[in-house]
């Protein structure tokens, strides 16, 4: 018997709990006797802390301690550098949480933050991303294990060779983490054993981070992450929150709650760092790209490397016979930067899918055509055909559903008004991965069915999309199926992040369900549960390592003032190839909310960092811009029906982060078209627009 759950829109399972506000986030869960702590951000660059005085802060009303590197507990070194808070007086960038301050209320503590006195010794500092920084390197490999370069062919014969030829530089400012809900967490020790509620996006590692970090085996930590509100990545590992709160609640031996402040957020939960691509494309005089170079610079701090993967996106997307890829980077005096929803992927993309449609200018063929020229079934960099490639379709659909048959491909062909209209179209990749996991399911002798998984929703709806899943595998209607999510006391799985989330937790769940019927072949029971669990780690090894991606097509339509250079996005549109989709209502959500965040990047946000005092100056959203609900006036996501049975065994390919890729390069594309101004260095503000051109 077989039920036909997945692939409906259902609701999410907790939407009623959040809309009434009684779902319960990491520091809204009551808690007896509970202290509060805020966190103090280090004043100085590059230094140490000579002298740390807490008399002042000690002195006011409902303070309890002042926790610091002279008296925090200690923590055990080599597991996370960046986890390594308040153990010694080095600092090393200005933002670095160096102190917190608990207290009886969240307004003392605040307060007691403001009193403590700390005197630093400060030395020189660099923090800006340059192309001629004299710190660049080669990293040994970039992430999560890709070669730095590669090369195949000639690049430099093919490119001096060809009849066309693009050279252009893009260049993508830092990128901040904004999730809803801060970075926060309610931490307290009992016995030896530690218990947090914690905003993050796995709950699993978190509890292998904490135990490495105090010393306990993991059976002595709980982490406990019912709700999250969004983490696009900065909550995808332990973070500061989590840490300090565990070390305060330990230093005052009660329980403590702590949740950064926005501000807090620009730095010590990472960022996507900033990049500089230069691109290099060349191609014969029908578009077929001959040869292929993109060389990215990028980021890390002075604590620990962090190699983004930037150009790897360029590896597999288009086919020449001559390529070459390269990542450089430097250690600045800044914090780590991290994930951020498709990381690598996403400034890649704007600049190979904006190099693309520059070429597709220089040599006179319609954009989306050029794409589809370029297309291929085999992956130029593995030599191995893809699972499923249907880039092609979605351009295809797209065009078709966008209206772009019709276009004028003359730059500054269309105006209404004031307003110069144009517009633009991306290709996107994303890969299809999955990770270990393990899942229990049991059935009740009063018929109904329980999962239980260490999953994280992190407002996705993965949650929904589970029970969807675990329906089906059980052959029953949803109503009789329960589902546990959330907590690191469920059986152990990998991280919502890196767009795998569902696949490897459904490829447990579903060999779960699978051995509970093998179990029940003989009859529901009538007296007792009975229960199966799987572990997919020898099947996922196993796999076949053929390439696996998503893809999209992204188009989008912009209206420029011919005045002041104000850009406005008309519509986006995007269509996608994403293996099964399980939940229509909540995938859509991801995908636009990709899409838009992908507005954003090309229009709006903008991390301004003043090299003088080494610090964000917009690290608040009042002055670091966020594209809101005025910004887009219509957005649509469609997608393909896609079966490719390689994947997994709910054919999921990953929603999480293809609506991100690509989409600001359909928006640069289309701001183009629009004004014949090309602005390679994101985003695209008025004042460059106007600066380069007379627009009327
Ligand atoms: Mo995503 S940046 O892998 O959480």
């Amino acid at each position: 018997m077989s039920t036909d759950a997945v692939g409906r829109a259902y609701p999410r399972l907790e939407g009623r709990e959040k809309v009434t506000g009684t779902a319960r986030y990491a520091v809204e869960y009551p808690v007896d006797g509970v202290t509060y702590g805020w966190a103090v951000p280090s004043a100085v660059v590059r230094g140490r802390i000579t002298r740390v005085d807490t008399a002042e802060a000690l002195a006011s009303p409902g303070v309890l301690a002042v926790v610091h590197h002279g008296n925090a507990p200690r923590l055990a070194p080599g597991v996370e550098a960046d986890l390594w808070l308040l153990q010694e007086p080095a600092v090393h960038y200005r933002g670095e949480l160096v102190a917190v301050v608990v207290a009886t209320s969240l307004e003392a503590a605040r307060e007691g933050a403001r009193l403590v006195r700390i005197d630093y010794d400060a030395g020189p500092h660099s923090t800006v991303l340059t192309e001629d920084h004299p710190g660049l390197y080669t990293p040994d490999h970039v992430n999560p294990s890709y070669p730095t370069d590669t090369e195949e062919g000639d690049f430099d014969a093919g490119y001096a060779a060809a009849p066309v030829r693009v050279d252009a530089t893009y260049r993508t400012p830092a990128y901040h983490n904004n999730p809803m809900e801060p970075h926060a967490t309610t931490a307290r020790w009992h016995d030896g054993r530690l218990l947090v509620h914690d905003s993050n996006q796995g709950a699993s590692s978190v509890r292998a981070a904490l135990a490495e970090l105090f010393e306990l085996p993991r059976e002595s930590v709980r982490v406990v992450t019912e709700h999250v509100g969004g983490g696009f990545g900065s909550k995808g590992y332990a973070k500061a929150a989590v840490v300090l709160a565990a070390l305060a609640a330990r230093h005052v031996d009660r329980p403590v709650k702590l949740a950064l402040t926005r501000q807090q957020l620009f730095g010590p939960v990472g960022y996507r760092t900033p990049t500089i691509q230069r691109v290099r494309l060349a191609a014969d005089t029908d578009g077929r790209l001959t040869a292929i170079c993109h060389d990215a610079m990028s980021q890390s701090s002075t604590i620990l490397e962090f190699a983004e993967q930037t150009a790897v996106y360029t590896r597999s997307m288009y086919a020449a016979p001559h390529r070459r890829t390269t990542h450089r980077l430097v250690r600045l005096d800044v914090a780590t930067p991290f994930w951020m929803r498709a990381p690598g992927e996403c400034p890649g993309a704007y600049a190979l899918e904006s190099a693309i449609d520059e070429l597709a200018v220089a040599v006179g063929i319609d954009p989306v055509e050029l794409r589809i020229r370029n297309d291929t079934d085999v992956d130029p960099d593995q030599g191995r055909p893809f699972t499923s490639r249907n880039l092609a379709a979605c351009l295809r659909e797209g065009a078709e559903r966008f209206g772009w048959a019709d276009r004028d491909p003359a730059p500054r062909a269309r105006r209404d008004g004031r307003w110069l209209i144009g517009s633009g179209v991306a290709g996107a990749s994303y890969p299809a991965r999955a990770r270990p996991a393990c899942a229990t399911a049991t059935a009740r002798p009063d018929g109904g069915f329980h999962v239980r998984i260490n999953a994280t929703d992190i407002g996705t709806g993965a949650r929904t999309a589970l029970w969807q899943v675990a329906a089906d595998a059980l052959g029953v209607p949803p109503e009789r199926v329960g589902i546990s999510i959330g907590d690191s006391d469920l059986p152990n799985a990998p991280v919502a992040g890196g767009s795998m989330g569902t696949a490897s937790w459904s490829w447990a769940v579903i060999r779960a369900c699978e051995a509970l019927r093998g179990k029940l072949r003989d009859g529901v029971p009538t007296d007792a549960e009975v229960s199966a669990e799987a572990d997919t780690s020898e099947e996922v090894g196993g796999q076949p390592g053929l390439p696996r991606y998503a893809y999209g097509a992204q188009f989008a339509e912009v209206r420029v003032d011919a005045t002041t250079g104000e850009v406005r996005l008309n519509r986006m549109l995007g269509v996608f190839a994403a293996g099964r989709v399980v939940n229509p209502t909540t995938a859509r959500s991801q995908l636009i909310g990709g899409m838009t965040m992908g507005l954003s990047m090309a229009l709006h946000e903008e991390g301004l960092l003043d090299e003088r005092y080494g610090d964000w100056v917009n690290h608040d959203l009042a002055t670091y811009h966020i594209t809101g609900c005025a910004d887009v006036e219509s957005i649509e996501a469609y997608w393909l029906d896609e079966h490719d049975g390689e994947l997994n065994p709910a054919g999921v390919k990953g929603i999480g982060e293809i609506g991100i890729v690509g989409s600001a390069a359909a928006v640069a594309n289309a701001v183009f078209h629009a004004t014949g101004v090309r602005i390679r260095d994101l985003p695209i503000r008025l004042d460059k627009l106007i600066g380069v051109s007379k627009l009327a």
